[in-house]
């Protein structure tokens, strides 16, 4: 074997261990490796297999091993100050702690999600477009609370109506030019309107036609394509269609995967395009698709114009919902092994959800539930004698019925005892349960279907404030108030009147409280 080969050898091996590429150097150079050279990132893993990153987002940790600068940007409510949040160490997390500094005793929303490239391919908020108005909301700094090795971060926490943009790139793929792109994103947070996207756009924030885009999508939208089961699934945004594989519509090899963390990946090139996905946590990729373009006009060649979207679809259709931790595009058609040396790292990163919890929502506490909506943030949940649920202003004087009405006493969820369910304290015996989405309370009838209608799982709060409420059998659905009744609710995704995205974060985000009674 000459030492040519060799080397060659070596360095796929090494790529596909996601080990350092700077061993490569030193070899070639002839020097020796004593010591661990800085740990390699996803981006330093693309650059190795020649395919480079061309945009690097993430708000949670550096996806080059020495990218040392800002991640992310928030924004102060309370004085409309901003601050850059930037890594605990060079190639290392999120500095959470500053964050959670600047924010104390107010609230936060990310405004800038930077680009670690250094082609300044950052992400802000996005413009109205074709399909609906702007500029769109920007998400709450703290409503996807995660660790990453161990680290509290802080994802990009995308509800109806919230998008990130940027128009004016470099270097990302234009015309049928060749990329590649990855996300992590939530697998559990997803929904069915268009466009919870990732990836290359309009530069005018218009649909200008079939081709023109190419971006991860992930939710369960069957607009334009499905796949097995009943959703979510990751499919290729390119433009007036969600593709899940060669042909529009359904494709059989194309899975619903609702993996908590959920590596994502779409690459296209001249003729070829492919979906890839993975447990974040563990595992290596499933190829969905890999092979031609869609037989269907515009699509072959591709018409990309280079723009990069965030929450949103190419023409600013904001009506879908879902989570992003960290994601890049690169220039040129990622290798396979490329592919799966950034898996490795990704799941090496361990990523966990952090258990949410809250002293005064422990099993056995008496609390009150407080609306953080502006409308009736001196409102609280309760219900009426005939069991109906809303929320009203309680206050010192209120009458003490009014007072038991508004106070629940926290037990473990009657469906799964790593949730909540709510007993009255006015009626003990009582519970709180949804039934056809509306809030009820009524006693237990034995059947699995009561207990977990009255199960709800405690999340941080979608608006950054206090917690929300998650159906355990309707994982897209919480617990909300809406024209003063309350509801079980999804983000514009349902139906219902009260599935309106219209400060559904709002109204899904509840303080707990000293209990009334
Ligand atoms: O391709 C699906 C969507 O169609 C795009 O995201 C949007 O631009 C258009 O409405």
């Amino acid at each position: 074997m000459t030492v040519q080969t060799w080397l060659r050898r070596a360095r796929r091996g090494l790529l596909a261990t996601g080990t350092t590429a700077v061993l490569t150097v030193a070899l070639l150079a002839g020097t020796e490796v004593t010591s661990q050279a800085a740990s390699q990132a996803p981006c330093d893993l693309y650059a190795s297999g020649g395919t480079p990153c061309v945009a690097a987002h993430s708000t949670t940790r550096a996806l080059y091993g020495a990218y040392n600068g800002a991640l992310y940007q928030v924004r102060r409510t309370s004085d409309s100050v901003t601050k850059d949040i930037g890594l605990l160490s060079a190639g290392g997390y999120a500095d959470a702690a500053a964050q959670d500094a600047f924010c104390d005793g107010t609230t936060c929303v990310i405004t800038v999600i930077y680009d670690q490239s250094g082609r300044g391919n950052k992400l802000t908020q996005a413009p109205a477009g074709g399909a609906a108005p702007g500029p769109d909301n920007l998400a709450p700094a703290t409503a996807a609370p995660i660790t990453v090795a161990g680290h509290r971060a802080y994802g990009v926490y995308v509800a109806a109506g919230t998008g990130y943009r940027n128009n004016k790139t470099n270097g990302i793929a234009t015309g049928d030019q060749p990329e590649g792109m990855y996300a992590v994103l939530d697998g559990t947070h997803f929904g069915g309107g268009c466009c919870f996207d990732y990836g290359n756009a309009e530069t005018n924030n218009l649909d200008t036609g079939n081709g023109h885009m190419e971006a991860i999508y992930f939710g369960d939208s069957t607009i334009w394509g499905s796949g097995t089961g009943k959703g979510p699934w990751v499919m290729a945004d390119l433009e007036n269609g969600l593709f899940s594989g060669p042909d529009a519509g359904y494709n059989a090899n194309d899975p619903s995967v609702s993996h908590r963390f959920l590596t994502a990946i779409v690459k296209g090139a001249p003729n070829l395009w492919a979906i890839k996905a993975a447990n974040a946590q563990s595992g290596g990729l499933s190829t969905y698709y890999n092979g031609a373009r869609p037989n269907v006009s515009g699509y072959n060649p591709m018409h990309k114009e280079g723009a990069i979207i965030l929450g949103i679809g190419g023409d600013n259709s904001k009506s879908s919902s879902g989570t992003f931790y960290e994601g890049v595009m690169t220039s040129g058609y990622p290798a396979d092994a490329t592919e799966n040396a950034v898996q490795s790292n990704i799941t090496a990163a361990n990523y966990q959800a952090p258990a949410i919890t809250s002293s005064a929502l422990t099993a056995g506490a008496r609390v009150s539930l407080k609306a953080t909506t502006s409308c009736c943030d001196s409102h609280y949940l309760r219900h009426q004698t005939d069991g109906t649920v809303a929320i009203a202003p309680i206050t010192s004087t209120s009458s003490s019925g009014d007072k038991k009405d508004a106070t629940w006493i926290v037990r473990s969820g009657l469906a799964s005892s790593a949730c909540l369910s709510f007993e009255s304290a006015a009626a003990p015996g009582q519970y709180l349960r949804h039934a056809e989405f509306q809030l009820h309370t009524a006693a237990p009838n034995a059947t699995t279907l009561f207990n977990q209608d009255a199960t709800f799982c405690l999340q941080a709060g979608h608006s950054g404030q206090g917690y929300s409420f998650q159906a355990v059998n309707y994982p897209n659905r919480f617990l909300r108030h809406y024209a003063y009744t309350g509801y079980l609710a999804g983000d514009g995704v349902g139906g219902n009147t009260w599935d309106s995205d219209a400060l559904w974060s709002d109204d899904t985000s509840w303080l707990p409280a000293q209990p009334w009674s």
